[in-house]
């Protein structure tokens, strides 16, 4: 069996660039609905409903847990996943998000359990969830937390507009906000948001420090996986990826590059319809 990692669109290429990186020796199905990206402005229910059917395929394809790698569909479908549609239809796979793997991490980093002002930037759909919120409160109640919406910045990466004086601007107006709160870490709670990492510690300078999510959730599957050794099992180790896309639009090779870091070949790239 397989490690299903599924995004909204192909951003979530980031965080299995990670997962080949730290864990090459499995097999990896990679599914981006990108012709249905980007969920970050739509309602929760219609995000549960796309990721329901993205969860569906990639467990057809034999995957035996699957990553959400979309922060959108983590924070508004995760636990309605686990705790319905698992049980009902898949009680022996798994599904995993990328909340509680970033929040384990805050606490390992923020020592002895001290106030912390820490920064959330994500969808529209991310930050009205309050998923992150709700998580911190729960793990580091002394800390408090900033969320900024930043919708603006998906379509920018997309279209590979790194070093651009638009961006730059875009990128103070959002975090303007959060500095005057004196935040001293700053999550990228969205697949995309790491492809910028740079542009956004030259925004907010150098003492506040970024979490950006590819190798946590490595780092964090790997334990995972250690302390479930009936799931580790049952993974096949042939270093296999196969990549699906819901939409072969003309800049879907150039949007993979841009957060795989390498293009793949055409007959790599598999077409598929989850309606
Ligand atoms: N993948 C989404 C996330 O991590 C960003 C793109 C979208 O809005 O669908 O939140």
């Amino acid at each position: 069996m397989k490690i299903g990692v599924f995004d909204s669109g192909l951003g979530g290429l980031t965080i299995l660039k990670a997962l080949l990186k730290e864990l090459p020796q499995y097999n990896y199905v990679y599914l981006g609905d990108n012709a249905r990206v980007p969920y970050g402005n739509r309602s929760p229910e219609t995000i549960y409903e796309f990721t329901k059917q993205a969860v569906e395929f990639l467990f057809k394809k034999n995957c035996k847990i699957i990553i959400l790698a979309c922060n959108t569909a983590t924070s508004t479908s995760l636990k309605k996943i686990q705790q319905e549609y698992l049980p009902k239809h898949y009680p022996d796979r798994r599904v995993l998000g990328v909340i509680k793997p970033v929040v384990e991490e805050l606490e390992s980093q923020i020592i002895n359990n001290k106030t912390q002002k820490i920064g959330i930037i994500g969808t529209k759909a991310t930050v009205n969830s309050g998923a992150f919120v709700r998580e911190i409160d729960k793990t580091l109640p002394n800390s408090s937390v900033y969320q900024q919406a930043c919708p603006l910045l998906v379509p920018f990466i997309e279209d590979g507009l790194k070093n651009n004086k638009v961006l730059k601007l875009i990128l103070k107006e959002y975090l303007d906000g959060l500095l005057k709160e004196k935040i001293k870490a700053l999550v990228l709670a969205c697949t995309h948001y790491e492809v910028i990492e740079k542009e956004i510690q030259k925004t907010i300078g150098r003492e506040i420090k970024i979490i950006s999510e590819g190798k946590i959730i490595a780092k964090k599957l790997e334990e995972y996986l250690q302390n479930h050794q009936e799931i580790e099992k049952k993974l096949e180790k042939h270093k296999k990826v196969e990549y699906y896309v819901t939409d072969l639009n003309p800049d879907y090779e150039k949007i993979i590059k841009i957060f795989l870091g390498k293009s793949l070949r055409k007959a790599e790239i598999f077409y598929t319809t989850l309606v």
